[in-house]
């Protein structure tokens, strides 16, 4: 609204709105409370206010005539509060805590002397779900950036008329994720993501459901596939591509090789025809003007569409220069490869070296079985991007020189391990725990721990760490990728031939 005169301003305003200027500072409080006899009047405060806003002087410091309550006991008695299995075990064992269920949990990790006890303010939810964050393993130490992002906390844009949504995972929310970003788009049956480019390379895996791609290259050499649960798609910086639903929907995950991309930042094609002149437009395209008269004012980004035909060979238009060459296409059927299985549950890699377009993007989908545990490894030369799709699991990332942090991981969190952090990641639930691991490199790589050792002089190891010869004999030669392990996790007398 406009006011004329600040007087009408004045006399519009609503009586309990503050006037023009700065709230009362306290020194013109207290002069107001020696004036005035009694309480400190709230002369702004709403119809049915009551109090004042400050205290009095008086509250500043030691004052002896207002005692301070220093005897009554916050502590919790163990009597409301339950422990977990393991709760109470060698705080360096450092066993999973499952607080999902106890009544109260409490930050206690180990059982010799003093535990803490948390008497609030606390979201207790919040504690549950990171009870390696909440009662830490006595291994973690110092300080390590965090490493979790639940996109549970991103905000959801949500595309026109329910079409669909998208919510994502970058620098501004996980400060360390600087050489990946990631998005959770959700399309609608028949929606799509629209007509677009944009500055980063795109590597994307299908979550549920399927949809349909379309892409143009810089040769004139064209792109349609169907793709579903489990394959990939990359669309190279600037080229131009859309998504489109079939009639299941879909679902899928999106990571970009710059950690400060943003969804909301890309080249569609509803603002490039906004954002021309028509007679510009209309001379580009060897039209009349009115050709533009339906086009969408504001961005499509997410909409219905109508259903993409059943038979691909319709949605397939090529020119002289034809279809993008299998060498070169954006689409791998991930989905159809089949896993490589070690005990404690598969694997699958995808690099340039199947998936050539893809020049950095390196991907393992890891099914780790309850109870077990993709190795400790590190990658050499890459910042590690995750993604939990089903399932959960813990994973601590050591940070030399001496440093390292456990955090839990559920479906849908997403994960950041800095290159050259050591890691691994341990099924805590009592269902396969199922995740992505991307890497910004040509050839997906890891060394794996217990293959390092294996490959090194008995003697050297036994010198380091004062193995026995049984356990110097168990190392293997060869990447285990991930160890067995018993689904009770406080059990820590597994024996392999007990699964
Ligand atoms: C599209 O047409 C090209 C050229 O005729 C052909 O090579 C390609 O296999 C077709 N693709 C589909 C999905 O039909
Ligand atoms: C799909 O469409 C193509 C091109 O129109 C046609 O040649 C082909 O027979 C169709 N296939 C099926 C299964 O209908
Ligand atoms: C897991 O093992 C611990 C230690 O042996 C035992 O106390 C606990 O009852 C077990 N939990 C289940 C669910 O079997």
């Amino acid at each position: 609204m406009f006011y004329r005169s600040l007087a009408a301003a004045a006399l519009l305003a609503p009586a309990w709105a503050a006037p023009a200027g700065p709230v009362p500072a306290p020194a013109m409080l207290k002069a107001r409370q020696s004036d005035a006899a009694g309480p400190v009047p709230t002369p702004y405060g709403p119809a049915g206010s009551s109090g004042s806003l400050r205290g009095p002087e008086s509250l500043l410091g030691y004052n002896p005539s207002n005692p301070v309550d220093v005897d009554t006991s916050i502590d919790i008695p163990p009597a409301d509060f339950e422990l977990a299995p393991g709760q109470t075990a060698d705080k360096d064992l450092g066993l999973y805590l499952d607080l999902s269920t106890v009544k109260n949990p409490q930050p206690i990790r180990g059982g010799s002397g003093k535990v803490p006890t948390d008497p609030g303010p606390r979201n207790t939810p919040m504690d549950r779900q990171n009870s390696d964050l909440f009662a830490p393993p006595g291994t973690d130490a110092g300080d390590v950036p965090n490493a979790k992002w639940p996109l549970a906390l991103s905000h959801n844009r949500h595309g026109l008329n329910g079409a669909g949504f998208a919510r994502q995972q970058s620098v501004r929310e996980l400060p360390i994720s600087t050489a990946m970003a990631g998005v959770d788009m959700r399309l609608e049956p028949n929606a799509y993501r629209e007509l677009h480019w944009h500055k980063a390379n795109e590597w994307s895996l299908l979550l549920k459901g399927s949809a349909r791609l379309t892409a143009v290259n810089e040769n004139g050499e064209s792109f349609v596939d169907d793709l579903q649960e489990g394959d990939v798609w990359y669309f190279p910086a600037g080229i131009p591509h859309a998504i489109q639903a079939m009639e299941s929907g879909v679902e899928f995950l999106l990571v970009f090789d710059d950690g400060s991309f943003s969804e909301d930042n890309t080249f569609l094609v509803s603002e490039l025809f906004e954002r021309n002149p028509t007679s510009v437009l209309a001379k580009d395209l060897r039209v009349d003007t009115t050709a533009f008269d339906n086009i969408p004012e504001g961005e499509l980004y997410i909409f219905e569409g109508t259903p993409a035909p059943k038979n691909i060979s319709e949605s397939n238009v090529t020119g002289p220069a034809g279809s993008i060459p299998p060498s070169g296409t954006y689409s791998y059927h991930w989905s159809q490869q089949p896993a490589y299985e070690v005990p404690g549950g598969n694997v699958k890699i995808l690099d340039p070296l199947t998936f050539p377009v893809a020049k950095n993007f390196a991907a393992a989908l890891f099914t780790v079985k309850p109870g077990a545990m993709r190795e400790l490894h590190w990658h050499t030369t890459s910042d590690e991007w995750n993604y939990i799709i089903s399932g959960q699991g813990r994973l601590t990332v050591f940070v030399a020189p001496e440093s390292s942090r456990t955090f839990d991981f559920r479906a849908g969190d997403v994960g950041y391990v800095p290159v050259p952090d050591a890691h691994y990641l341990e099924n805590t639930g009592t269902e396969d725990l199922v995740y992505l691991e991307v890497l910004q490199a040509g050839v997906y790589n890891d060394i794996s721990v217990a293959q390092w050792l294996g490959l090194t002089p008995k003697q050297v190891v036994k010198d380091h760490l004062g193995f026995s010869e049984d356990t110097l004999n168990r190392l293997p030669q060869v990447k285990p990728f991930i160890l067995p392990g018993h689904k009770n996790l406080t059990d820590t007398n597994y024996k392999e031939e007990s699964e």
